[in-house]
């Protein structure tokens, strides 16, 4: 069974969390700026793309939403003022401290951002919320992403199909040669296109690695 504490206190917004090089902050308009010029990868990762917030409209909704009160916290990971990945954080899922919208851009990928930003927060949800569970959902696609996660300490718990409506909205629309690379984790069931998505869960305290199996990363 998951661990959570059985009545969450409510936890406000820190003003940062550093770690690992890193500082994580909450949105803001600077940020939104900073992020609506961030590089797209399309599909199937199109959910994540943040071209919307070039829209003065749209980047003023979604701040608000990323701003609003609730059970979500939502940041970006700075380094040295720059923002190069993001992050939220779901604090009264059933499952656990659930995390999601887990994206670093392709201009800064390969260099360890997801690792440390995810072990950054990781390291304060601990503080704050000592002894819950993780949990989080991945396409089963996201290979990149399921190394990460190994890494910090989650596993897969469950496998299922999965309806993704932005995945199936997109399936209807790729050309075969587009779908090929993610063919063997859709299917078409029951009038609609379904994600093969895994279920993963880290125990609260598990240890976490990045990179070679050697490097520990300290939570703080
Ligand atoms: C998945 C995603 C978040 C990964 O971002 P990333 O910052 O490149 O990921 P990592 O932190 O794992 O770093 C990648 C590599 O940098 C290496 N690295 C370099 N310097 C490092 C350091 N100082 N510390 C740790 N790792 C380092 C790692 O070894 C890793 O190599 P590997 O992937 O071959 O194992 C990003 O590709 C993305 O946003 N994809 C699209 C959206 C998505 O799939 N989100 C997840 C949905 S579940």
């Amino acid at each position: 069974m998951f661990r959570r504490t059985s009545a969450p206190a409510e936890i406000p917004y820190p003003r940062r969390i550093e770690g690992q090089g890193l500082i994580l902050r909450p949105w803001d308009e600077a940020l939104v700026r900073q992020m609506a010029t961030w590089g797209e990868r399309g599909f199937p990762y199109h959910a994540f793309d943040l071209g919307q917030l070039r829209d003065p409209a749209r980047a003023g909704a979604m701040l608000a939403r990323m701003r609003g009160p609730g059970m979500h916290r939502n940041f970006v990971a700075c380094e040295d003022g720059v923002a190069v990945g993001r992050v939220s954080v779901n604090l009264k899922d059933p499952a656990g401290l659930y995390l999601w919208g887990v994206h670093v851009p392709p201009e800064y990928e390969g260099r360890g951002i997801c690792r440390r930003m995810l072990a950054t927060l990781i390291g304060w949800l601990e503080e704050v919320r000592p002894g819950c569970d993780f949990a989080l959902t991945a396409n089963a696609f996201a290979e990149h992403a399921h190394r990460a996660y190994f890494g910090l300490g989650f596993s897969i718990v469950e496998t299922r199909w999965h309806f993704d409506r932005e995945v199936a909205n997109a399936l209807w629309k790729v050309s075969p040669e587009e779908r090929e690379p993610i063919a063997k984790y859709v299917r078409f069931h029951a009038g609609q296109w379904e994600t093969r998505t895994h279920f993963m869960r880290r125990r609260a305290g598990a240890p976490m690695h990045a990179g070679e199996a050697s490097r520990l990363i300290a939570a703080r």
